[in-house]
């Protein structure tokens, strides 16, 4: 029996969600976005779309509807027809619960309706547990870029998904 998805509730980034995603970005690569690049994200209104996922933190009081906390975030451009992944990440403690495959599935979901036709993206090579993310929604490899990441040098291979 297929387990039940987390609740998550998932929408636009916006400047009040940067200290959360900041935070889970820190933590989750060597070379982390500044706070002055996902500003700059957020003004890109033309291209850049950029969803985060928040599910309710414990209940802050009587009465009070309960807090949402930011579990992850994927950030995107739309360019011509082609979606490009540049950043997704999910907070440590919210991991494996399937947070990557629901902000995924909604920036693909995003494209689709937005007449994106491909998806395309980077990720490092020893990056195994986002490169079975990407191939359980059919992105292949398409080719590498050799020492393209720092900290540790590393080659990146190119992943792409052309929609059908
Ligand atoms: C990669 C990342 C975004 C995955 O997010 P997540 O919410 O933990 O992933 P999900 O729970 O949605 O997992 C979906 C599928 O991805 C694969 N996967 C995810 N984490 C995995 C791991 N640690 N090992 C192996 N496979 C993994 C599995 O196929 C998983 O399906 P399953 O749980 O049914 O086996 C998360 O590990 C992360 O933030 N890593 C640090 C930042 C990063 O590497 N970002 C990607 C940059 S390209």
């Amino acid at each position: 029996m297929e387990e039940e998805e987390l609740k998550l509730n998932i929408g636009a980034m916006g400047s009040e969600d940067l200290p959360h995603v900041l935070a889970i970005e820190a933590t989750s690569f060597s070379l982390p976005w500044t706070r002055e690049m996902f500003e700059g994200e957020l003004g890109l209104r033309a291209i850049s779309r950029n969803l985060v996922a928040k599910v309710p933190c414990s209940p802050s009081g009587k009465g009070t509807s309960p807090e949402l906390e930011v579990a992850g975030y994927i950030c995107t451009w739309l360019l011509e027809q082609e979606l490009h992944i540049n950043n997704l990440a999910v907070a440590s403690g919210f991991r494996r619960k399937g947070v990557g495959r629901q902000l995924l599935r909604a920036a693909l979901e995003m494209a689709r309706r937005e007449g994106v036709r491909s998806a395309v993206l980077e990720v490092r090579a020893s990056n195994l547990a986002a490169q079975r993310l990407y191939q359980s929604f059919g992105f292949r490899v398409a080719g590498v870029r050799r020492n393209y990441y720092s900290r540790p040098r590393e080659d990146a291979l190119i992943m792409r998904l052309d929609f059908s």
